[in-house]
Formats: structure tokens, sequence, C-alpha cells
């Protein structure tokens, strides 16, 4: 215990936020080294669902699912440089760190849209 406060005091503030991410998703190894993390982005996935999900061709809502990651990381650090215009975003892509847009990508990349009720 005495080791692990010690340790965590020496980390540089970015290897803190990878253990915080680490510590959310239960997983310190892959948390701090690994690959984007697909359970990671799947929970935070389902704050873009209440809009995304109902992205149809008629809606000014776009799909992102299946988006590229490089396209999906690119767009979310635009709106959340204030590059992209819309509000909405920015203020969502605001409070995602790097390791979680990373996540979201990876998540959204390999996720198909939930099917609509159909008639
Ligand atoms: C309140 C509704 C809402 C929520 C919640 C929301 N979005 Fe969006 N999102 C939008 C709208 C509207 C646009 C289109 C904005 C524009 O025209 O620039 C958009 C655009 C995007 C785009 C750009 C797509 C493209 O093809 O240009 C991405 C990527 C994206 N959102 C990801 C997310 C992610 C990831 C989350 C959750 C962390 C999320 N959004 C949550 C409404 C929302």
């Amino acid at each position: 215990m005495t080791d692990r406060i010690v340790w965590r005091r020496r980390l540089r503030p970015l290897s803190r936020v990878a253990l915080i991410v680490a510590a959310v998703t239960g997983d310190p190894v892959t948390g701090v080294l690994g690959a984007p993390d697909l359970e990671l982005g799947r929970y935070l996935a389902s704050e873009c669902m209440t809009c995304h999900r109902s992205a149809t061709a008629a809606s000014t809502i776009p799909n992102i699912f299946g988006m590229a990651e490089p396209s999906f990381t690119t767009l979310i650090k635009a709106y959340r440089d204030k590059q992209l215009p819309n509000p909405v975003m920015q203020n969502i892509a605001s409070r995602l760190k790097d390791d979680e847009i990373e996540a979201l990508a990876h998540y959204f990349a390999q996720t198909k849209r939930p099917e609509e009720g159909r008639p």
C-alpha cells in the first residue's frame, strides 16, 4: 500500500490520468499501457447514444457508427479546439481526454448503429 502511494506520487500528471482511467475500467495494465480500450469506449458512448443513435439521412445528426478511427479522432479534437462550430459537440468534446477520445473512436469504428424500429 505504501509502495503504491510513493509510486503514484512520482507519476507525471498525464500518467495519473491514465491511472484514473485504469481505475474506472478496472484494468491497470491495459489502462496504462494498452491499445484503446473498447469497454471504456462503450461506457463513454452511452452519453452519445441519445443523439447519435437517432441519426437518419433526414436528420441533422450525423451517423458516427463505423467511422474510421482517425477521422473520428480528428473531428472530436476539432470540436474540442473549437475549430468546428457546433456548441453541443464543443461542450461534449471539451470534457474528453485524449485516451477517452481514442477509446470512443475505437468503439464506434467497430459498432453498427442499433436498428431503428421498423414498420
Ligand atoms: C445533444 C446531442 C448530441 C450528443 C449527446 C452528442 N452529439 Fe455528436 N453531434 C451532434 C450533432 C448535432 C452533430 C453535428 C454537428 C455539426 O453539424 O457540426 C454531431 C457531430 C458529431 C461528430 C462529427 C460527425 C461528422 O460526420 O461530422 C462526431 C464524431 C460526434 N458528434 C461524436 C459524438 C460523441 C463521441 C458523443 C458522445 C461523447 C456525441 N457526439 C454526443 C449531436 C450530439
